[in-house]
């Protein structure tokens, strides 16, 4: 098939994880026989640099004339002084909402090869395998606020309407209806109105999915059950804010933040790929990114934007056999151990895709 994929390297260590995914898409590319033509486009401090904004005109054009987007980093120390106007992540907020890409599908697995490596009792990573479905364009990341720079005061809204609350459950149950049929909503329904209408909403969605089960956790018990007992999880529903932070917490079953890719849906094949991380600003440029979560991003835009499943499953299963293999970035080689560079990882990462 024929695909165009924007690529938007970003900040940081961005450029160097993107440039492997897109290795990787090219190397399924001439294996399965696709034509996928990249286009680059600036996003983030590069293009506020370079332009003064940090999604320029150029950069969306480029990326509604594409398939499909994938993503680095965004930021750095450069641009986050506090009382700046422009920041690199309003770029990644307007092409969410551009978009309209209102779920956030973040699989997390503990590898075995890796379970010596996360802080927990390894017993208790057997079988995790969860997705949190993130809702993306609403909630406290875009609801009324009020930035003051230097006044006494500012806010940021929560708020749900029960349309943008429903078609982000409907997509959480569908999952799990492909899964293990089981969601857990995430809320603060004890405290917040916004999340009292969460939890109404999600319950009167559930009466579509009878043979999902549903079950409702505060958000505060849920990041305790994150590790505690991760492997109870199935669908994780959460909102804009909570998925964000429910995410983070959870990578760490996965060996690392590095680990973890994430796609980005809306009701439409367009979609935007990118690695749950940031953009490390602290090891860009060293060979020490782990390109891993780019990579799986890249799976998750072969399944979901193009179709293309038996492609993604060869990615997932090159890194896996890239792992079970011993290969280990700085973020996941043992305490005091070896590690390999983000290039030389990528390349057995390529040839387990043969
Ligand atoms: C993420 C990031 C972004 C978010 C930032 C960079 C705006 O943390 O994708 O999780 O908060 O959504
Ligand atoms: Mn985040």
């Amino acid at each position: 098939m024929k695909a165009t994929i924007c690529v938007l390297p970003g900040d940081g260590i961005g450029p160097e994880v993107t440039s492997k995914a897109v290795a990787v898409l090219s190397k399924v590319a001439s294996k399965f026989g696709h034509d996928f033509t990249f286009n680059e486009a600036l996003m983030g401090g590069i293009a506020i640099d370079k332009t003064g904004t940090s999604l320029p005109a150029e950069s969306l054009k480029t990326a509604e004339q594409s398939d499909a987007i994938l993503l680095g980093a965004v930021g750095g120390p450069k641009w986050s002084d506090p009382t700046a106007s422009v920041r690199p992540e309003q770029g990644l907020l307007q092409i969410r909402k551009h978009f309209d890409l209102f779920a956030n599908l973040r699989p997390v697995k503990a590898y075995p090869a890796l379970a010596q490596h996360t802080p927990l009792r390894p017993d208790l990573l057997d079988n995790v395998d969860m997705l949190f479905v993130r809702e993306l364009t609403g909630g406290i990341y875009f609801g009324p606020r009020q930035e003051q720079g230097d006044g006494d005061s500012a806010y940021d809204t929560e708020l749900y309407t029960v349309p943008e609350v429903e078609r982000v459950a409907h997509v959480a149950f569908r999952a799990a209806q492909s899964r293990r049929n089981k969601v857990t909503s995430v809320d603060k329904a004890n405290v917040m109105a916004a999340y009292r209408l969460w939890r109404r909403t999600v319950v009167k969605v559930h009466e579509d999915y009878s043979d999902v089960e549903l079950d409702h956790v505060l958000v505060d018990a849920c990041t305790m059950y994150l590790m505690t007992r991760p492997a109870s999880f199935d669908v994780i529903v959460a909102s804009n804010i909570f998925g964000d932070i429910l995410s983070d917490e959870a990578s760490v079953l996965a060996g690392s933040l590095g680990m973890l890719p994430s796609a980005s849906l809306g009701s439409g094949t367009m979609g935007l790929y990118e690695p749950i991380h940031g953009s490390a600003p602290d090891i860009a440029g060293q060979g020490k990114a782990n390109p891993t979560g780019t990579i799986l991003s890249a799976a998750m835009l072969l399944r979901y934007s193009l179709g293309l499943e038996a492609e993604a499953k060869v990615v997932e299963a090159a890194v896996e056999k890239t792992l079970a293999a011993g290969a280990r970035t700085a973020d996941i080689a043992p305490r005091g151990g070896s590690f390999i560079s983000t290039n030389e990882y990528a390349d057995q990462v390529l040839s387990a895709i043969e």
